[in-house]
């Protein structure tokens, strides 16, 4: 037992049972467990909302699900989630609540953080940004010289850029296209210079996003935009207060940086940085696609939120997907976990999914600190299909690892399509149930044999298939539905940080580089001494300052 009186997993009777199945399974075969079971292709597929899940092609038995499903009862799963929507501070070190799911909730919910609820300010915050949103959609919001906004630039790293960046790709059918919207979050500046190409200062809004307001690249590249602005517009400070909002849980920092606090969005340390772009951090996207629209996403979120709450364990996705990751993880030693999207319009889709699940599951001692016994968080990757077709895909069908996949897909075509284009849908859509089919089902020697291959070729073009994926599929791609699958990898990122009993909450991992960056930096710069510096790095940095001619 550990302080939270739970045993370790690995000494849990129902993990044990799940590795004596595995062996049982032995080289298990997806061509054999449907010749045995054919109606597994309708029974296993489970729905929520919009999205239709079907986990056929997984490498799964009635009986492995069960087994799963004991595991996610012995962990506890049902209560720690049960925890986290009542408030509770389940993130424990940092002790914090973690409440994305109160950014989503209805108006008249009840949701307490040390006594108060916090759904009156989650929605007042919403109507602060829908009007400001109008504002600038409308025109109403100026700039400095009274001509209207035609720039959005957010300025954020992190979770303060790839939510809104993402989800400002995957809406852009619904947004303003007059306005133009960029995302700068890197501290090289050709980041901000390429971004700033061609804008008139005049007409830019930069909304800069940081939780804490003290994050290195976003206060440089916010300083960098503001003195870009204040030449561009003669140098009179007041232009500031109309150019520049912030997006903060810091307003001391935000007001420091010279940001007046009535342009400030608010929002709250129990939101994490991944979790955090249906917070006031979506208000560029927001200003995009429209309050209405933006509320149609939150609707999708909750509607996800509702049923990892609500739905029993056979029927609940997320639980599904969420201990599926742990069944490849740990039986299959399975490193990393592909996220295909057939949309080009989530092309960044996986990027966003890298940090929610990377900094999230990414950790390696449990919630007592001590070192954990098994594998966590998987490596997550992936681009659109088709394109990843004709570059990796060859490994995931004829390589030596596992790698389980998402495939996700829309039936329609986004309405702006003109009919030719629209007409290209079916075609992309059979790549990927083509390519589930070939993961799945692979090709065998005789298959390849009787189409007159060469015996010496007959290796070379068997395809082992048993690659195992889950198919996502939506009616069509909406704000809503986007809403409903960031939930949904929401929960199931939660669902096996419960599981394998690490706080998926922090982010401890990404603090040693920002401390190290700081006090080598001097060195680049001045060749100041860095004590203590190892002989390697030590070799680096004078490359690089003779390389700079310093
Ligand atoms: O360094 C990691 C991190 O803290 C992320 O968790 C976060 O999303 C990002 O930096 C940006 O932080 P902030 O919003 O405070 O600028």
């Amino acid at each position: 037992m550990n302080a939270t009186g739970r045993a370790r997993l690995d000494r849990m009777a129902e993990w044990d049972a799940l590795g004596k199945h595995r062996q049982e399974l032995g080289e298990v075969s997806l061509r054999e467990l449907f010749a045995r079971d054919p109606g597994r292709a309708g029974r296993y597929v489970l729905r929520v909302g919009d999205l239709r899940v079907d986990f056929a092609k997984q490498l799964v038995t009635d009986e492995t699900l069960r087994l799963l499903r004991d595991l996610a009862a012995a962990t506890d799963v049902a209560g720690l989630r049960d925890a986290m929507f009542r408030g509770e501070k389940i993130n424990v070190t940092e002790g914090r609540a973690v409440l994305h799911t109160a950014l989503r909730a209805p108006a008249d919910a009840v949701v307490e953080v040390d006594g108060e609820n916090v759904v009156p300010a989650v929605h007042a915050v919403l109507d602060r940004m829908a009007d400001f949103a109008d504002r600038v959609r409308s025109g109403e919001w100026t700039g400095h010289t009274g001509r209207r906004i035609r720039a959005v630039v957010n300025l954020g790293i992190g979770g303060s850029d790839l939510g809104p960046a993402m989800a400002y790709e995957v809406l852009r059918p619904f947004s303003a296209r007059e306005v133009d919207f960029r995302f700068v979050s890197n501290v090289d500046g050709a980041d901000l210079h390429e971004a700033l190409r061609g804008l008139d200062p005049a007409e830019t809004l930069f909304i800069v996003a940081s939780k804490t307001f003290t994050t290195i690249e976003t206060i440089t590249n916010a300083t960098s935009a503001r003195r870009w602005l204040l030449e561009g517009l003669g140098g009179d400070e007041a232009a500031v207060a109309r150019h520049f909002v912030a997006v903060s849980t810091n307003a001391e920092k935000v007001a420091a940086f010279g940001i007046d606090t009535a342009n400030m969005f608010e929002f709250w340390d129990w939101v994490g940085g991944r979790y955090s772009y249906d917070s006031a951090i979506g208000l560029s996207l927001m200003i995009a696609i429209g309050p209405l629209r933006f509320r149609e996403m939150l609707d999708g979120f909750r509607l996800v939120d509702e049923h990892f709450r609500t739905a029993p364990p056979e029927e609940n996705v997320p639980l599904l997907l969420g201990l599926l990751g742990v069944w490849y993880g740990g039986f299959f030693d399975a490193q990393s976990h592909a996220v295909l999207p057939y949309s080009h319009y989530l092309a960044r889709f996986t990027a966003y999914l890298q940090q929610l699940d990377m900094e999230s599951n990414g950790k390696r001692v449990d919630r007592q600190g001590r070192q954990v016994g098994w594998g966590t968080g998987p490596v997550v990757w992936g681009t659109p299909g088709t394109n990843g077709q004709h570059a990796y895909y060859q490994l995931l069908h004829q390589g030596t690892r596992l790698i389980p996949a998402d495939l996700i897909g829309f039936a329609r075509p986004v309405a702006e399509l003109a009919d030719d284009l629209a007409a290209q849908h079916d075609l992309l859509m059979a790549n990927l149930f083509a390519q589930g089919q070939a993961l799945a089902f692979g090709r065998t020697p005789d298959e390849v044999r009787a189409e007159g291959v060469a015996d010496e070729l007959v290796p070379h073009r068997t395809f082992p298939g048993s690659r195992p994926t889950t198919t996502i599929l939506a009616p069509e791609l909406s704000p809503s539905v986007l809403g409903q699958l960031v939930a949904l990898y929401e929960h199931k990122v939660f669902v096996q940080g419960a599981v394998w009993d690490i706080d998926s909450f922090d982010q401890w991992g990404v603090e040693l580089g920002k401390v190290l960056a700081k006090r080598v930096e001097p060195a680049l710069t001045e060749g100041a001494e860095v004590p203590g510096l190892d002989p390697s790095t030590a070799g680096l940095v004078a490359a690089y300052r003779e390389l700079r001619g310093r």
